[in-house]
């Protein structure tokens, strides 16, 4: 369901607490979890005219999350935006530009800074993240090892992310920056440019005058 301004008001939605948690630790992802039903455009730290977000979705921290005007989320997106992880406070910012387009099966991972700008089109299952589960204990399952240090992320005005893509931690994209379907991201992408591949690389930049091959 699609409402506009997205958000459905007044739906109670039972706060799902996960087994094996601590009831202390529960309780706190209680607080900061949204269920479909559970939050609203005044929850979020802005949230533009003619928005919406489409449900089911989650939305963890919405009062950390800007939102421009005449923005879609499609279904199913989780915008995963985390204040504590294992006792580890973070400020995470999340700021999504004006006409921005985020399709179906959405990930958002941020636990620092995760930049969306105007006319951003994202297609279906793509990731963005600003961090990863941390490995550095061999012996320690990474569920319970600290999240790395988070490395912004920036998707420049008008850039494209192809569908089942991902762009890792500490990435821009530039300007009408192209990321092509199934690219792992892991460098920045220069303005015009087309990525590809794992990791991604160019294969086709904007001289000015016309598309040349990277390759
Ligand atoms: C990038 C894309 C547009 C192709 O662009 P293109 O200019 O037609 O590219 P070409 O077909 O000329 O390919 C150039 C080279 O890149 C390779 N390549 C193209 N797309 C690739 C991809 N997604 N992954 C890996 N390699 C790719 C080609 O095999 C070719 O390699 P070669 O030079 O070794 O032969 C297309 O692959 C793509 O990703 N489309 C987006 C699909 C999508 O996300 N749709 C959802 C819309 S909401």
């Amino acid at each position: 369901m699609i409402s506009p301004r997205g958000l459905p008001q007044g739906e109670s939605g039972a706060r799902a607490i996960e087994p094996g948690r601590s009831p202390e630790t529960a309780a706190k992802e209680a607080e900061t979890r949204s269920t479909p039903g559970q939050f609203s455009p005044d929850d979020f730290a802005s949230f533009g005219a003619r928005s919406w977000i489409a449900i089911p979705a989650v939305v963890k921290c919405p009062g950390r999350i800007s939102i421009g005007d005449d923005v879609e989320v499609f279904p199913r997106a989780w915008l995963s935006v985390v204040e504590e992880h294992l006792g580890s406070r973070y400020e995470p910012r999340l700021t999504i530009g004006n006409r921005v387009k985020l399709g179906h099966d959405l990930v958002i991972a941020c636990i620092g800074e995760v930049v969306i700008e105007d006319d951003v089109l994202v297609s279906d299952r793509v990731f963005i993240g600003d961090t990863s589960h941390g490995f550095s204990d061999p012996d320690t399952p990474i569920h319970a090892q600290p999240m790395m240090p988070p490395r912004p992320v920036r998707i420049g005005r008008g850039a494209f992310l192809g569908v089942g893509s991902i762009v890792l931690g500490g990435v821009q994209v530039g300007p009408n920056g192209y990321v092509a379907a199934g690219a792992v991201v892991t460098k920045d992408v220069p303005a015009r440019t087309v990525v590809a591949g794992n990791p991604a690389t160019p294969i086709k930049a904007w001289n000015g005058r016309a598309w040349e091959s990277q390759r």
